[in-house]
C-alpha cells in the first residue's frame, strides 16, 4: 500500500520558497493504477520524484507498506529504492553501450549483498520480462539499434526486473507517435495487471489517462481525484 499524507513541497529559490505541492493525500493499493495529469510546470515530476524517494518532501509523509523511506539513512534508502521502486522516464535512460539484456539486468547488478539473486536467476527473470515486452528478437541490440517504442519497452522491462512494489512512469509515451504510444500504454497496463504493483503514471495524454481506473489532476499545487 502506498500512502501519501498531507504532502507539501517547496523548492528554495533566491526569491523565497517556491511551493509546488500543498496538502497532497491519497492511498493506492497493490493492483491500483493511477494517471496524474496537469499543466506543464504544475509539479507532476516533483510528485513522482518524492514518491520515488529521489527528492524529499518539505512536509507530510509517504509510506510504502508501512515504511517511511525518508526516515532511512542514505545507504538503507538506496537499498529501499532498488528493491521497491521501478522508474520509467520520458527519455528511456538506457545505457547506450549495453544491449537490451544487459540494460534490463543493470538494477540486479547494484542489488545489495545478502539479497542478491544469483546471476542465473536474474538473467532468467530478465529474459522472461524481455519476452513479455516483445523484445526477444532484439535482445542483443543496443539502444541506438532500437525504435523509440522498443526503447520504452526495454525501459519497462528494466523497471520491473527487481519486481518493485511501486512502478513510477514520468511521461513514458511523451516522445512516441500516437500508435506507438498506444502500444506502450497497453503493455504497461498489461504487465501491471500481471505484477500487481502500485502504478503511477504522469502523462499529458488524455487518451492514455482514460485507460487508468484512477485519475488525478494536479493544478495550483493541489491534487484532485477526477476519475473513480
Ligand atoms: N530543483 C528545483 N529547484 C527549484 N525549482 C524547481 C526544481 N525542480 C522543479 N522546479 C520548479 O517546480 C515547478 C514544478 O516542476 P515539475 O515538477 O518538473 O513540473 P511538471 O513535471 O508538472 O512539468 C516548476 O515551476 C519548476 O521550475
Ligand atoms: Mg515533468
Amino acid at each position: 500500500m502506498l500512502r501519501v499524507a498531507d504532502l507539501s513541497k517547496d523548492y528554495p529559490t533566491p526569491r523565497g520558497p517556491l511551493r509546488v505541492l500543498s496538502g497532497v493525500s491519497f492511498d493506492l493499493a497493490p493492483g491500483d493504477a493511477a494517471a496524474v495529469m496537469g499543466p506543464s510546470g504544475s509539479g507532476k515530476s516533483s510528485l513522482l520524484y518524492i514518491l520515488g524517494t529521489l527528492e524529499p518532501p518539505s512536509s507530510g509523509t509517504v509510506t510504502l507498506d508501512g515504511r517511511n523511506p525518508f526516515e532511512l539513512g542514505a545507504a538503507a534508502l538506496a537499498v529501499f529504492r532498488n528493491r521497491c521502486i521501478g522508474f520509467v522516464f520520458q527519455d528511456h535512460c538506457l545505457l547506450p553501450q549495453c544491449t537490451v539484456l544487459e540494460n534490463v539486468l543493470v538494477p540486479t547488478l547494484v542489488a545489495p549483498d545478502g539479497e542478491r539473486n544469483t546471476a542465473r536467476a536474474s538473467e532468467s527473470r530478465a529474459r522472461e520480462l524481455i519476452d513479455r515486452v516483445g523484445l526477444t528478437d532484439r535482445i542483443d541490440h543496443r539502444p541506438g539499434e532500437l525504435s523509440g517504442g522498443e526503447r520504452q519497452r526495454a525501459a519497462i522491462a528494466r523497471a520491473l526486473v527487481r519486481a518493485p512494489r511501486l512502478l513510477l512512469c514520468d511521461e513514458p509515451t511523451g516522445n512516441l507517435d500516437r500508435a506507438t504510444a498506444q502500444d506502450v500504454a497497453s503493455l504497461l497496463l498489461d504487465v501491471h495487471r500481471l505484477q500487481k504493483t502500485v502504478l503511477v503514471v504522469v502523462t499529458h495524454s488524455a487518451a492514455l489517462a482514460e485507460q487508468f481506473p484512477t485519475r488525478f489532476d494536479l493544478t495550483d499545487t493541489r491534487l484532485t481525484r477526477t476519475g473513480r
